[in-house]
């Protein structure tokens, strides 16, 4: 495995492996990660990743200084699944002056998450965007348990007309139904036994169970609902009658980790 650390010496790696696909992560990698690595492999020849904790996507109030970083860990896992290229910059080589251009997101950024963290889709939408200019795949990898920041690259790639295909990975989750995330390292061993409660209640809700009461059942156990929605899988708006196709999407804090998960039915 390769790990370069500047632009140009990216693009000149890049170069030796064609058609490649790509999976950006802000580290700390778990199974989750790896698998969206083997999607990628069964996608494409190469598979680059990137490792960058990016300051644009959290408010001042937010983990970033403490967020969990563990580059040798998460080299080690990656050499394991024979990945080829890893970027890893410094924040100085991708903002090496104030970042004053930064993608728009549309409206849809400014509910679920976005409500609750008001520039969080900018800051995505515009380290993606870098990335994706930085790596120049064939083909990017995201998983759906980031469902609104999938829904919005997707967007962003075609509105921008980049000259990538997205492709989805299914949330992995573990045996009892979390969703594997960086952020279940924050969980003491009494929340981490509530956690898998928030899949369950989703998939009440699947069953037809309202949203409110939904909502009624995590605050009673404990929990602080950020969100608990449905909405059309094509565009995140309020489902009308006849949309078939579905999500639920959630978020909520247990203690003082926030967790989000969704369902689609
Ligand atoms: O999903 C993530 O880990 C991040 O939002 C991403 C896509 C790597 C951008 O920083």
């Amino acid at each position: 495995m390769r790990i370069v650390r500047q632009i140009d010496e990216l693009r000149r790696a890049a170069a030796d492996f064609p058609g490649l696909a790509f999976v950006p992560t802000m580290g700390n990698l778990h199974d989750g990660h790896l698998a969206l690595m083997q999607l990628a492999r069964e996608r494409a020849r190469h598979v680059c990743a990137s490792i960058f904790v990016n300051r644009l996507q959290f408010a001042p109030s937010e983990d970033f200084e403490s967020y969990p970083r563990s580059f040798e860990a998460d080299c080690a896992r990656l050499r394991a699944a024979s990945l080829d290229l890893l970027f890893a910059p410094d924040e100085t080589v991708l903002y090496p002056e104030p970042q004053t251009f930064v993608v728009e997101p549309p409206t849809i950024a400014g509910e679920l998450e976005g409500h609750f963290r008001p520039r969080f889709f900018h800051g995505v939408a515009t380290v993606v965007l870098k990335l994706l200019n930085c790596v120049q795949p064939r083909i990017a990898v995201f998983g759906k348990k980031d469902y609104q920041q999938l829904h919005l690259i997707r967007a962003m790639v075609r509105q921008f007309d980049l000259p990538v295909e997205i492709v989805a990975g299914e949330t992995v989750r573990e045996a009892d139904g979390l969703a594997m995330s960086s952020r279940n390292a924050y969980l003491s061993a009494t929340e981490r036994a509530e956690a898998p409660h928030l899949q369950r209640v989703l998939q009440k809700v699947k069953a037809g169970m309202e949203c409110a009461e939904a909502v009624q059942i995590l605050t009673a156990r404990g929990w602080k609902p950020d969100y608990l929605e449905v909405r059309r899988r094509s565009d995140l708006a309020a489902p009308e009658a006849g949309d078939q196709e579905r999500v639920v999407l959630a978020a909520a804090r247990l203690g003082s980790t926030r967790l989000i998960d969704n369902l689609e039915f």
